[in-house]
């Protein structure tokens, strides 16, 4: 049976390190689904449809890892899906509590999907969408750290010059 994996989140935007933890979620899974949570009330600087499109350039090259948006449970949608596990990343000691609670809520709804964590590469330890964000806000160079596109949009959406 092939052992897929929802690999899920806002994704606003997609990182670099998120695109590492995916690719290497492969090592372990067959397929990946990376599922953008479509939440109405959370405030993103991108739109669904711009967060589907960077996330879908970034995984153009991976024919295991397809790009979706799902609302409700993650749960419930890991099983409409036909996910044995969710895929997250982990990267400080400062993740943890929210990560633990999640998975354990997450355990807790529905047993026989588990909850796998990958320590994000130390090269990416120190990014974030949110502080990326920033940074790209102000004018900083966030080249090295995001997909091409991305760096692209968040320009874009800043104002700001190539
Ligand atoms: O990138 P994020 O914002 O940390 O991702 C959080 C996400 C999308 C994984 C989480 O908020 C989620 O799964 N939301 C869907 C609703 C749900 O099932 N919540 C967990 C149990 S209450």
């Amino acid at each position: 049976m092939e052992k897929i994996a929802v690999y899920p989140g806002s994704f606003d935007p997609v990182t670099n390190g998120h695109v590492d933890i995916a690719e290497r979620g492969l090592k372990l899974f067959d397929k990946i689904i990376v599922a953008i949570l479509d939440n109405p009330i959370k405030k993103c600087l991108f739109t669904i449809e711009e967060r589907l499109e960077m996330l879908e350039s970034s995984f153009e090259n991976y024919p295991d890892i397809t790009v979706e948006a799902f609302n409700g449970l993650l749960v419930d949608y890991a099983v409409s899906r036909n996910c044995i596990a969710i895929l997250r990343g982990m990267r400080a000691v400062s993740d943890f509590e929210y990560e633990f609670q999640l998975a354990l809520m997450n355990r807790k709804l529905k047993r026989e999907v588990q909850t796998v964590f990958l320590m994000t590469s130390l090269r990416w330890i120190f990014t974030s969408s949110s502080i990326i964000k920033e940074a790209a806000q102000f004018g900083g160079d966030i080249t090295s750290m995001v997909p091409p596109l991305v760096n692209k949009k968040l320009k874009e959406k800043f104002g700001i010059g190539s």
